[in-house]
């Protein structure tokens, strides 16, 4: 893709000089490692054997909490102090003036588009929402209650098989048509499955309404001749879209990278990160929220939740996070979004009182502040979504959308990367060895 710019990291401090001096005390043999942006290489570690039949040193780190598995130019997040930043740009600043479609083209091409080349993206997406017919007939074989995100990853692992030019990774011009039909179909498919549970007939695309807008028609159109949303609304469904757009090597975009990194086509790789984001602990937490708030009930309730919590006996849903400690500032603008929803649909939701009553007496609890947990940005996410008339299966799934351009710029990033091959992390084997098999009638 020719409009990719790749710029050094920035915050990386030069420590071309540094190193690390390792003494295997099994050999009492020293060995200088270098340190590069604050990294050892761990193959530089394989070195350090014992004695010739050795394999060598490994590094063990389950979840990778402390391992980074490529350099990015995409997304910087310092945990400590809450910073989020797109190419540089602070989320605060994107949410405030930019839209969607214009953050997932900085994403992906890592520089802002100027009006000529926006009105090109944007009209690139535009006029690729629609999907084949047979999409929709495969969507009416998923049972009625089949949930939206198990939809939603069938159907983007489907699209490859609508395009088999797709598996040309490294032809920039189809890597790009690919990259816009997943940004532009991604919500008609989610849409798709959301008139599915409902029983109503599948609505199309609508090319004269913005992204969010046109969304918005495909989930509530009924019988209107044009389907016109409340700017409001709109405006903040593209903002909560800006806010989930990346967010660096978290577990989704992890699974799309390490798929990817086996040259498959990218809707497969997609596909795999729908699949990780659905569970409870990633974009699966803001249906979890809802579901916790409903089940908190009222306010006088949350200090027997809460001290349930303490007990070991549930975690708090939509609080922590592996890489925030402070606070996550998603959150903080999602807070402030909660209020224009409910002011442009003129309703209140008892929860949202739950809900700051929980985030208050967490904030002052020891065990949360000493563990460092704050809200994330599952923990009002769904209360917007419900006040839009979402059910909370659907919160993934709008989580998904906005993931979408941040998938494809990883993915895009991972496949032009020289140093990357095909993931394939190593084990500490814990099992029997070399055992003779024992026929079935002489086992115990
Ligand atoms: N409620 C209560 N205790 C918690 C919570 C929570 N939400 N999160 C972490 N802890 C405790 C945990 O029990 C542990 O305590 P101890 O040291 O006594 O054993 C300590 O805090 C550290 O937890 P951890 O599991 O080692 O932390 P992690 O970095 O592996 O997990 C997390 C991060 C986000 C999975 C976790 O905080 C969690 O399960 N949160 C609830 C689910 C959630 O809201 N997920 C959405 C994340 S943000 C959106 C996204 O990126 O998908």
């Amino acid at each position: 893709m020719s409009e990719t710019q790749e710029s050094a990291g920035t915050t990386s401090v030069a420590t071309a000089q540094a190193s690390l001096t390792v003494v295997d005390n099994r050999t009492g043999k020293s060995y200088e490692v270098p340190i590069t942006d604050g990294t050892v290489r761990a193959m530089d570690l394989r070195q350090i054997k014992v004695d010739d039949e050795d394999f060598g040193l490994m590094t063990y780190d389950p979840a990778y909490t402390n391992t980074a598995s490529c350099r990015s130019a995409i997304t910087f997040i310092d945990g400590d102090k809450g910073i989020l930043e797109y190419r540089g740009y602070p989320i605060e600043q994107l949410a405030e003036q930019a839209t969607f479609l214009e953050v997932a083209y900085l994403l992906i091409f890592g520089e802002l588009p100027n009006r000529e080349q926006l009105d090109r993206w944007t009209h690139a997406i535009t006029t690729h929402t629609f999907v084949h017919e047979n999409v929709k007939s495969f969507v009416e074989g998923f049972r009625y209650d089949a949930h939206p995100m198990g939809m939603l990853q069938a159907s983007v692992a489907a699209l490859s098989t609508f395009y088999p030019e797709a598996k040309e990774i490294h032809d920039e011009q189809v890597r790009y048509e690919q990259i816009v039909r997943l940004i532009a179909k991604v919500p008609t498919l989610a849409a798709f499955a959301f008139r599915h549970a409902k029983g109503m007939p599948y609505v199309y695309p609508d090319n004269d309404l913005n992204y969010a807008e046109n969304f918005l028609g495909m989930l509530f159109k009924i019988a209107e001749l044009k389907y016109q949303a409340d700017p409001r609304i709109a405006k903040a469904l593209d903002v909560l879209l800006i806010l989930h757009a990346d967010h660096e090597q978290n577990c989704s975009t992890s699974a799309v990278r390490s798929v990817g990194s086996s040259q498959v086509d990218p809707y497969s790789a997609v596909a795999a990160g729908v699949g990780a984001l659905y569970g409870p602990l990633h974009g699966g937490a803001n249906q979890s929220v809802l579901e916790m708030l409903q089940r908190i009930g009222s306010v006088e309730n949350v200090p027997g939740f809460i001290e349930g919590v303490k007990a070991g006996n549930e975690r708090l849903m939509g609080f922590g996070h592996r890489v925030y400690k402070n606070f996550d500032p998603r959150a903080k603008i999602i807070k402030k979004a909660v209020d224009d929803v409910f002011e442009a649909t003129g309703t209140t939701n008892p929860l949202l009182a739950v809900a700051q009553e929980l985030e208050k007496i967490a904030l002052e609890d020891e065990y949360f502040t000493k563990r460092k947990l704050y809200p994330n940005v599952d923990f009002y996410s769904g209360l917007i979504y419900e006040a839009l008339g979402l059910p909370v299966e659907m919160f993934t799934v709008l989580f998904a959308i906005g993931r979408t351009p941040g998938w494809v710029a990883q993915w895009l990033e991972m496949v032009q990367d020289k140093e990357q091959k095909i993931a394939r992390p190593r084990q500490i084997y814990t099992g029997d060895r070399t055992r003779d098999y024992v026929p079935i009638d002489q086992r115990g």
